[in-house]
């Protein structure tokens, strides 16, 4: 049985309905801070199985405890915390809380439950501005704000663990820019507020709920002028965590990145959005976003060449998928 933290959520949600759809029994838990148990209701009757819930919090080591030795949990792949990388400099310390001392409490139930085996949902925020690219795993580790520096802490605790006790099985996935929907269109990203990333925003934009996109910053140093990142589908970065999974049949500490290794830019996205919705985005410049870098992609060849794993999907599909979930719901879960 394997457990997923943060279960309810947009990546989590795609990851329950890849184990499913590969025959694992899986156990989700949530806080619903951020998500909507209908993520979860939506999977059975795309792949017919129901996936078990507990509305439970990391921090609460006992109730972590109870549901791993109930449900027989061999696995965890941990995924819940905060991440909204504005909201963490204003708030530090509940991301401190959550997302560090979240994954404190994780581990102790682990280590009560004997279950020491751990996929981990960081980010390529810990490696800061880069100083070169692709960026690679060995890349100087440097965020520039208190969400990365989470992320960096929660890597570091999980090395130290392992030196202290070799048993533990962990891999450390950084995720680049996830996005896009199941193909069926009846999971998805599902943004409470104005969206803080751009494709949720673009999808709105698109559907007529926002009048228009400020894309921030025009004066980069990239070909267009804006931004440049690695997108990701969610479908493909799920697909990810089985094969790393099953990589680890061996104690030790794998550290990934899961990017496609190449990058799009912000007009770029736009133009693909565009033509695949048949809608216009109107747009305009503004200042820079404090914190951006200009240009940030992976060089993913460690995942291929490690776990068999590679990114298949492109941008036309990502924003497909995207737009297919956004005008099904254009609510989100709240419609349902
Ligand atoms: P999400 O907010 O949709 O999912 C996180 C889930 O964790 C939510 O359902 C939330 O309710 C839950 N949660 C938060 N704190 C919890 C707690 N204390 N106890 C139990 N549940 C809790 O976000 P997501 O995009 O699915 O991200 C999943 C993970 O991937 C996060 O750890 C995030 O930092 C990481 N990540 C995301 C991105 C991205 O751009 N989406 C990029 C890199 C890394
Ligand atoms: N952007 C806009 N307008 C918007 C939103 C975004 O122009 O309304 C631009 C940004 O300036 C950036 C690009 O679109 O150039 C992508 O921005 P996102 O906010 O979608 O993504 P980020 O690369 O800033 O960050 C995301 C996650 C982080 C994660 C990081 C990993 O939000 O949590 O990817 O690379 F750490």
């Amino acid at each position: 049985m394997i457990l997923l933290t943060g279960g309810a959520g947009y990546i989590g949600s795609h990851i329950c309905m890849a184990l499913l759809d590969a025959g694992f029994d899986i156990v989700a838990v949530d806080n619903l801070s951020n998500s909507n148990r209908a993520s979860l209701e939506r999977i059975q009757p795309i792949c017919g199985r129901r996936v078990a819930f507990w509305h439970a919090d990391i921090r609460n080591e006992e109730a972590i405890y109870e549901i791993l030795r109930s449900c027989e949990v061999t696995a965890v792949i941990h995924l819940a915390g905060l991440k909204a990388v504005a909201e963490s400099n204003v708030q530090p310390m509940t991301y401190y809380e959550n997302n560090v001392l979240g994954t404190v409490r994780l581990v102790s139930a682990m280590k009560r439950a004997n279950v020491k085996t751990l996929v981990f949902s960081s980010s390529a925020t810990v490696y800061g501005t880069p100083t070169y690219l692709p960026l690679d795993e060995k890349h100087p580790l440097r965020p520039t704000n208190p969400y990365g520096r989470t992320k960096l802490f929660v890597e570091e605790m999980l090395k130290d663990l392992h030196q202290s006790e070799n048993d533990w099985r962990i891999a450390i996935l950084r995720y680049f820019n996830p996005v896009g929907a199941h193909e069926s269109g009846l999971i998805g990203e599902d943004p409470m507020g104005i969206p803080n990333n751009l494709l949720p925003f673009v999808a709105q934009v698109a559907i007529g709920k926002r009048e228009k996109l400020v894309i921030w910053g025009n004066d980069y140093e990239t070909p267009d002028g804006t931004g440049i990142r690695d997108f990701i589908h969610v479908v493909d970065l799920a697909s990810g965590h089985l094969s790393a999974l099953s990589h680890l049949k061996v104690p030790g500490v794998l550290t990934a990145n899961l990017g496609t290794g190449s990058g799009a830019s912000v007009l770029e996205v736009i133009r693909t959005f565009e033509a695949v919705s048949g809608r216009s985005i109107p747009y305009v410049f503004g200042e820079r976003r404090p914190g951006d870098v200009a240009i940030c992609y992976a060089d993913p060849m460690l995942a291929e060449a490690t776990f068999g794993w590679k990114a298949t999907r492109s941008l036309t599909q990502m924003c497909a998928d995207h737009w297919r979930w956004q005008l099904k719901n254009p609510n989100g879960y709240r419609g349902t």
